[in-house]
């Protein structure tokens, strides 16, 4: 079933910055009610004033935490308190990691595991009844370009979004009868506040927007054929299938090559380390 925009009440995590406010835009630009969640709320009001304003959408904000412990659950109650019926979901919330995996503070990896992860499953877990249940309903998971292959230099990282990817990918099959919409969806390399923390050394160029990774997006939700994951761009759906075919060494070696592993192992190791 195609998915009619304008009868949707769409949640996205991660809506204050970067791709899920581009996503907010462009949903509520085609229809959508929202639901925003992230930490800022002083930036998820000013989103939602502009997307009432510009769309007349109807628009909740909700500020919370989903690196604390049963963040889906306390979402879902807040939901249920507000009376609002979510029929979409876009689990985008996440942080990046760079540098040897022996360099990386254990806080930092753990924060990474808990919202890419832990946070990511328990959200899903916590809304997928009510998203089989709406008509046209649909439920994406941002992974990554990463997802494909390992990648040295962001080992955690990487990991973690193939996770995303594969488990979202074997709920695409779970759920394909109940007409729920399934979708693990990697951007490529996007200019965002993601790299504030890391910056972007190492990573070279090709840089795409939000805005073009949030139309690819639902582009790719919008196909008439339900696949269980997209990429932003045709050269992340090349280099994915590259990986796919070859060895397992071999993909290592070839993705730090390509990736640039050892500008990103390099330029954390602390002088002198
Ligand atoms: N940028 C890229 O090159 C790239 C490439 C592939 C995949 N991705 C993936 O795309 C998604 C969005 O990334 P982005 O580039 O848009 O990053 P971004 O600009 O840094 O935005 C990240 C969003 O996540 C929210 N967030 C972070 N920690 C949170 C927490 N503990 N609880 C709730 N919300 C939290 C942030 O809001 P608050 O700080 O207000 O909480 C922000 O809205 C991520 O899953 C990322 O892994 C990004």
């Amino acid at each position: 079933m195609s998915i009619d925009h304008t009868r949707q009440t769409t949640l996205i995590t991660g809506a204050s910055a970067g791709i899920g406010a581009a996503l907010a835009r462009r949903l509520a630009e085609r229809g959508t009610d929202l639901v925003l969640v992230a930490r800022r709320t002083e930036r998820l009001d000013a989103l939602a004033t502009e997307l009432r304003e510009e769309y007349g959408a109807g628009v909740d904000t909700v500020s919370a935490d989903l690196g604390r412990p049963d963040a889906g659950r306390e979402l879902a109650a807040e939901v249920d308190r507000r009376g609002l019926r979510v029929t979409g979901l876009v689990n985008n919330a996440g942080i990046g990691s760079d540098g040897a995996f022996a360099d990386q503070g254990p806080e930092r990896i753990e924060a990474l595991l808990t919202l890419n992860v832990t946070a990511l499953v328990d959200v899903t877990r916590a809304f997928i009844g009510r998203l089989s249940a709406a008509p046209g309903g649909y439920l994406v998971n941002v992974a990554s370009a990463a997802a494909y292959q390992p990648i040295p230099g962001m080992a955690v990282y990487a990991a973690s979004k193939a996770f995303v990817l594969n488990f979202t990918e074997a709920l695409w099959w779970e759920t394909r009868e109940s007409g729920l919409r399934t979708l693990a969806f990697s951007p490529g390399l996007t200019r965002s506040e993601f790299f504030d923390g890391i910056g972007t050394d190492g990573y070279g160029g090709g840089f795409q927007t939000p805005d073009e990774v949030a139309r690819a997006l639902i582009r790719a939700l919008d196909r008439r054929r339900s696949a269980p994951s997209a990429v932003s761009r045709v050269s992340t759906a090349l280099s994915a299938g590259v990986a796919r075919i070859l060895g397992r060494r071999t993909a290592v070696l070839v993705t730090a090559s390509a990736a640039g592993s050892a500008t990103l192992v390099r330029k954390r190791r602390p002088i002198g380390a």
